[in-house]
């Protein structure tokens, strides 16, 4: 039902220089594999078999990463190293990458406007890779798949409590719980500081939107750090009574800072053992 995932994957990934001078921050290693693959599976996991990547002109590691190396694989070609690839070269074969490049910097709604011509005019997810999730059951986007399935009119957010003084990191929401884990939102504000924060209901970078997003985006004026907010495009439509936020089940890592990438990594660790 939905069938593509959109990856926003053009910033610079700063907090991490220098490594993330020549590698794109959704390419760091958790384990032997980076990132954006743990979000792709994650993806095919919830039945997307499309993914539409927007990239810069820094990030061709990316592109390359889901393509064939015809050097490589000669040279592992009936060795033990083989099954090392497969993996890989399965979900390679068994997925369709898209790709498309923003110009400039404006935001993760400038961003998610920017893939508008690799989805078109249907529902689809949003992976924000460095959000990695884990959990033991489903994953946190099929649970979310499952949710638009009973809400098909709905745009959905993920969200998690947080400790109120980190709500100048997140869109922080607010409304009215009609189950135990799913709130109809009556507000949502990018990062404001935990005086200002009607919550600690955290927004983390897992979406189910509706195309009706994109129109609204091109409307939204640039908002907190004078970027275009995907978080008050849709409070455009949580207005209209048209946004859920899901309390997922499972464990996320904030994988964007310094201290959730190790923490991901040694968590990660006793599965690669
Ligand atoms: C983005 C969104 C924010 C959301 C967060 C989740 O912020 O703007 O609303 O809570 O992702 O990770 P960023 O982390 O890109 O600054």
């Amino acid at each position: 039902m939905i069938k593509k995932c959109l990856f926003p994957a053009a910033g610079y990934g700063t907090r991490f220089l220098p490594i993330t001078k020549s590698i794109p921050k959704e390419m760091l290693p958790i384990g032997t594999k980076p990132l954006i693959q743990y979000g792709v599976e994650e993806a095919k996991s919830a039945g997307c078999n499309t993914m539409a990547i927007v990239t810069s002109k820094y990030k061709k590691a990316i592109e390359d990463y889901f393509d064939t190396h015809t050097d490589i694989e000669q040279n592992i070609s009936g060795n033990s190293k083989e099954k090392l690839l497969e993996p890989l070269n399965s979900l390679i074969d068994s997925t369709i990458f898209t790709y498309t490049r923003q110009k400039e910097m404006k935001g993760l709604g400038h961003a998610i406007l920017t893939g508008e011509p690799l989805i078109g005019n249907e529902p689809f997810a949003v992976i924000l890779a460095d959000d990695l999730c884990d959990n033991s059951g489903d994953t946190v986007l099929s649970q979310m798949v499952e949710l638009y399935k009973k809400y098909p009119d709905y745009c959905i957010v993920a969200i998690e409590e947080i400790p109120k003084k980190d709500t100048d990191k997140y869109g922080v929401i607010d409304g009215e719980f009609i189950e135990y884990n799913i709130v109809k939102v009556s507000n949502m504000v990018e990062k404001p500081k935990p005086e200002d924060a009607p919550t600690n209901l955290a927004i983390i970078g897992r979406y189910i939107l509706i195309p009706e997003i994109f129109d609204i985006i091109k409307e939204t004026k640039p908002g907190k750090g004078g970027e275009i907010q995907i978080t008050d495009a849709l409070l455009t439509l949580a207005k209209q009574g048209k946004v859920l936020a899901y309390k997922f089940e499972g464990k996320r890592f904030d994988c964007g800072s310094i201290d959730g990438f190790m923490e991901a990594s040694k968590y990660f660790s006793s599965n690669l053992l």
